[in-house]
């Protein structure tokens, strides 16, 4: 099967399924022993592979142990190689002990995050290893597979406090799928927003800190896979998988992002239904601050916007209270990022009723100045 031969909206043919994974097919998993590796693999089991061989350096050990004990049960040869991806001499033997390998599925990667001005030459390059050196490594032995999917994230398209390296990582795995698609080559590359329950993310309690940021969800395992299935299904190059909550929902709904995948995972989840009653509250609640801003005086809206300003930050960051923030502290400080920026903006411009640009909050980073700046812009006739 031929990749990326389309970006758009998407038509599921459910005759193509046959050709996805096949019977006699065998399916490499590199960090195949990790928590989204193991998912994929159970995924593959269930669609029936004939072999999945999962890659990693450590041996098989605990929970992963069970799953892969389920898995051989299930029928479809599992075979375990001992590996380092980074390392050209490992994928040249592990080449050469394989009688086959018809889709990979690139999972391998590591942490180590650190404050950009802390990072150091030992963080980059252990973060890069899998990613760079990997991908390159088994591009190698990559001619003419049918799938080659490799594990980006999101932090290759939008900031990541402390993840510098990591983003550096993904954004070489975008790139050098894109390089592929130009040479007729398989690829599909999915930039994955935070998973829950599995992988690195959930053991790093990451899922749990986006319970602070209103606007990012994680990905329920069940939901990531069904999504891939889809993205391989279309044969897309490029995917970005990134649920959101309900108030982002609102921010895409005004159609600000394009809202194609995500609406894939959101489709069978019982949340679904709030997501309408969410963005009604939101509206009503505008308008009621839209008409007590009006009813201030021009001296008077520079404090009401002050109070306005600080409740939806409070809100849409999760603070515990308006205490925690300081007038004068730029925002970017309390964990403000690029989406949570947007959806500040368009609400402030609601209730504001001025046009706002969308770089007001890095112009104008804290409460004060930002209250200033839009006074002045109220009150300017
Ligand atoms: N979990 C998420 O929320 C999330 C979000 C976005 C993207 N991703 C990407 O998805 C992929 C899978 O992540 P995950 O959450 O399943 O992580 P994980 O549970 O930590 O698994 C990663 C696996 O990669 C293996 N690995 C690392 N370096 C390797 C190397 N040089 N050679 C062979 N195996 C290597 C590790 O095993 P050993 O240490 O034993 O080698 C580990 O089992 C990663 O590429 C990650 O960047 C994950």
């Amino acid at each position: 099967m031929s990749q990326g031969k389309h970006i758009g909206k998407v038509i599921i043919d459910h005759n193509k399924h046959q050709d996805l994974i096949r019977s006699d097919g065998a399916y490499l998993i590199t960090g195949g022993l990790g928590g989204i590796g193991l998912t994929v693999a159970k995924w593959l089991v269930s669609q029936e592979a004939g072999e999945v061989i999962l890659v990693g350096r450590s041996e098989p050990v605990g929970e992963a142990l069970n799953v892969i004990n389920q898995l051989r049960a299930s029928g479809t040869q599992i075979t375990i190689k001992q590996r380092d991806i980074a390392r050209q001499s490992d994928v040249a033997d592990l080449f050469s002990e394989l009688e086959q390998v018809n889709g990979i599925f690139h999972a391998a990667g590591v942490l180590a995050d650190e404050a950009l001005s802390k990072l150091t030459l030992s963080q980059f390059s252990k973060v890069l290893a899998p990613k760079v050196r990997g991908t390159w490594n088994l591009h190698q032995y990559s001619d003419s597979l049918d799938l080659f999917v490799l594990f980006s994230s999101i932090s290759s398209l939008i900031g990541v406090p402390g993840q510098a390296n990591y983003a550096v990582a993904n954004e070489f795995l975008d790139s050098f799928a894109r390089m592929r698609l130009g040479q007729g080559l398989a690829a599909t590359v999915i930039n994955w927003g935070p998973w829950k329950e599995v992988g690195m993310a959930a053991s790093q309690n990451i899922s749990k800190q986006l319970d602070r940021v209103s606007a990012l969800d994680s990905i329920r395992p069940e939901a990531g896979i069904q999504v891939m299935e889809k993205v391989l299904l279309e044969e897309l190059g490029q995917a970005v998988i990134m649920p959101l909550t309900q108030s982002s929902h609102a921010i895409f709904s005004q159609g600000e992002i394009p809202r194609y995948l995500l609406q894939e995972v959101f489709a069978n989840d019982p949340n679904q239904a709030l997501m309408g009653a969410a963005t009604q509250a939101l509206s009503l609640l505008v308008k009621q601050l839209r008409e007590e801003l009006d009813n201030v005086s021009e001296q008077d809206k520079e404090d009401k916007l002050i109070e306005v300003i600080s409740q939806q930050i409070v809100s849409i960051m999760k603070l515990e209270s308006i205490e925690m923030i300081s007038l004068e502290q730029p925002l970017i400080e309390l964990g403000l990022d690029s989406l949570i920026a947007i959806e500040l903006r368009n609400i402030l411009s609601d209730i504001s009723g001025v046009n706002l640009p969308a770089t007001i909050l890095f112009d104008h980073p804290t409460i004060r100045q930002l209250a200033a700046y839009i006074a002045e812009q109220i009150n300017t006739p």
